[in-house]
């Protein structure tokens, strides 16, 4: 694997599969560095977490006593249950807690049977509960779409200009719906961020968040700046052919 510093943090490029291990070693390395008494850990949504999922319940590459010790959530999610295929804590369920064996009382999905904003606060109180002050997430895995976007942050969020402090919020996104997000602030508040972002439909992009020079609002990846220090991307050969050698 090639390793490169850039502004947006550590970027990593490799064979799918090595950035699939890359990133289950990033997270238990944060898991046996940590002090948290609730070490949390969010995934997120799209094709290749889903991907990473079977990957890592077909190697066994989180160790059973993390699995069984750590407590799952989602980074963002959609209004939808948890039995749609659209539902992204949904989807980590079926495919890697569930089988795993993940005590029910260590997943954390949102509660979408609230209103977007009442699920909202009544996620951040069970963060709050969770994580330790001024903590969002131990670890949170993210993607970026083609588009740019990361989270639920699409072009033009208003999460992006000012999301009050807040860890968590519910956000009503043109096209997609009402969407819970964790926020800026929340970024900043995780102990690692992990962007994996594969495939020759993410070269432009990632050039732009990287690279190029469009306002945050046009690129909301490049919020990840604000965490750079903290923030691994995994990106494959296809996704980093547009980038400066
Ligand atoms: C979602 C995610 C979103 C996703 C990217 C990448 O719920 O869809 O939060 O930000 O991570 O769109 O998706 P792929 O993994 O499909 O490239």
């Amino acid at each position: 694997m090639i390793e490169k510093q850039t502004d947006y943090g550590r970027l990593i490029i490799g064979e799918k599969m090595e950035l699939f291990a890359e990133a289950g070693r990033l997270a238990v390395a944060a898991q046996a560095a940590s002090p948290s008494a609730n070490f949390t850990w969010a995934f997120t949504g799209g094709s290749t977490p889903q991907a990473w999922y079977s990957w890592a319940q077909e190697t066994g590459a989180i160790p059973a006593e993390m699995m069984a010790q750590t407590h799952f959530t989602v980074s963002d999610e959609r209004c939808v249950l948890l039995s749609s295929d659209e539902s992204n804590f949904g989807n980590a369920e079926r495919k890697l807690l569930a089988p795993s064996g993940v005590p029910v009382e260590h997943r954390h999905p949102w509660v979408v049977a609230y209103e977007p904003k009442p699920a909202a606060e009544a996620y951040r109180r069970t963060m709050q509960l969770l994580n330790p002050p001024g903590r969002a997430y131990d670890v949170c895995f993210l993607g970026m779409g083609d588009d740019a976007h990361t989270a639920s942050f699409f072009p033009g969020s208003k999460l992006l200009e000012a999301d009050g402090g807040l860890f968590f919020d519910a956000i009503d996104t043109p096209q997609k719906g009402w969407r819970l997000t964790i926020t800026p602030s929340g970024l900043q508040a995780c102990g690692l961020i992990v962007v994996m972002t594969l495939g020759a439909g993410k070269a432009a992009a990632l050039k732009r968040v990287i690279e190029g020079e469009d306002a945050l609002g046009d690129a909301p990846a490049k919020i990840l700046r604000t965490c750079a220090a903290r923030t691994v991307w995994l990106v494959d050969a296809a996704a980093a052919a547009e980038l400066s050698a």
